[in-house]
Parts: structure tokens; sequence; C-alpha cells
């Protein structure tokens, strides 16, 4: 529910304050009524009717940015019911995830209700870089991180290039750590990167989406966009 003047102020149809005149000189029924209390709230199926012309409503845009833990479904709607990435976020707003992180997957994901920058960001030709952690089964060798660069066949398509560097080996415990960018956002995309180069990714984490990163959050926890980050976001995909 929200205050009447704030919804017709959110429509476009003008400022806050005219539309607090607009109710107080009884120019605003909701539902047929005519409404003078400026306190009075009204949920989105009730029909705002201005000097007798029905309002359109445009629905407010938000944007979340979401420090996803394991164990959390990236979707809207789990048919199993498990806890989704929906479930984690306080809104009353119908957001949907930016692309998807698996089950197991932790690290930076976005939601939003903004369908064309949900869009642009997930295709690939906007070249938004999405940069992966993931620790690896063995010790992957240069040339295997050359071939990730130039592009490995996973479902019968050659990946795109790709930047590609060991952080660090732990020989004790045969594994790897690697920093991958890309641009795409195929289906469990990097776990198939790497098994087509013959390795396994034990643990997986996305620490960036083009200049958003996790800085100032835990796991589970998430804020939303500042309008600059809205801002530089729809530059990137100009
Ligand atoms: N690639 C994967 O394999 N899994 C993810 O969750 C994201 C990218």
């Amino acid at each position: 529910m929200e205050r009447l003047q704030k919804v017709i102020a959110n429509s476009g149809y003008t400022s806050r304050r005219k539309a607090e005149e607009l109710i107080q000189s009884g120019k605003v029924k909701v539902n047929g009524v005519t409404i003078y209390e400026l306190g009075t709230k009204v949920n989105t199926t009730d029909l705002i009717e201005i000097d007798g012309n029905i309002l359109q409503k445009e629905e407010q845009k938000v944007y979340f940015l979401l420090y996803k833990p394991r164990g959390v479904v990236t979707t809207t709607n789990d048919d199993k019911n498990r806890k989704t990435v929906v479930d984690l976020i306080d809104t009353q707003m119908r957001i949907y995830p930016v692309g998807r992180l698996d089950y197991d997957t932790t690290g930076i994901l976005l939601l939003t209700n903004d369908g064309v920058l949900a869009n642009a960001l997930m295709h690939p030709k906007n070249n938004i870089d999405k940069v992966y952690i993931a620790k690896i089964k063995g010790l992957v060798g240069k040339e295997q991180i050359n071939q990730l660069q130039n592009g490995v066949i996973i479902d019968g398509q050659k990946t795109s290039k790709a930047k590609a560097r060991i952080k660090k080996y732990d020989k004790k415990t045969n594994t790897s750590i690697v920093e991958l960018t890309i641009h795409e956002g195929k289906n469990h995309q990097v776990k198939k990167m790497f098994e087509a180069i013959g390795y396994s990714v034990v643990k997986l984490k996305r620490e960036k989406i083009s200049f958003l990163d996790l800085t100032g959050l835990k796991s589970g926890e998430y804020r939303m966009l500042s309008p600059k980050e809205i801002k530089k976001l729809y530059f990137e995909i100009k």
C-alpha cells in the first residue's frame, strides 16, 4: 500500500505537491469515491481517476544487488518449494533475477523489474564483463588457460574470447584458483568451460558484473543500486 499522492507522482502525471492539491480540491477518485484525505493509502489494483480520467500507473523501477548465498535457487518461483533469490529481498515489487547463478554458486546477482536493462545486460553483444572466481580440482596449466581465453566448445558452440588467469595453486589439496571473465551467460557456462579443458569446478563465485562488486555485503545481504550506478549501467549498454 502506498500513499495516494505518491502513486500519482510516481505515475509521472504531476509532482507530489500538485497531486496533494488535486486531492484536497476533490479532483481525485479511488474506486469511484472522491478522496480528500492526504494520508489515504491505495494498492496497485485500485482504480484512480483524476478529473474523470483514469490514471495510467507506470510501475516504478527498482534495482537490487544481492550477494547470493549457496543453496538458493535463481528463479522467481520454485516448483520444489526451495528458497529463491526473490525470497531474500523485502519488496512488494515484482522483480526477477538478471541471468542465473546455479544453486551451489555464490556471488553477485542483480534483480529488477526493468526488462530493458535486464535484457541488455544479458545480451553478449553488449560485452558486459562477468568475473568469476573458480576453485578447480587439479593444477590448471598455462596451455589450458590459453584455451579458455581463445574459446572452447560447449554444447556444440565455441565460447567467445574470455580472460583467464591463475590466481593460486594449492599443491597440498591439488586445487587451483582461477579468475575467469566472460561476456556470455550460457547455462552452467563456467563449469562447462572447465569441463571442456578436462577439469571440474569445486566452488564457484561471481565477483563482479561490469563495475559492480560485492563490497560491503555479506552472503545473503543486498542493497539497492544508486541512481548513479543505474545511469552508469545504462551507459555501459549503449
Ligand atoms: N557458470 C556456471 O557454470 N554456473 C553459474 O552459476 C554461473 C556461471
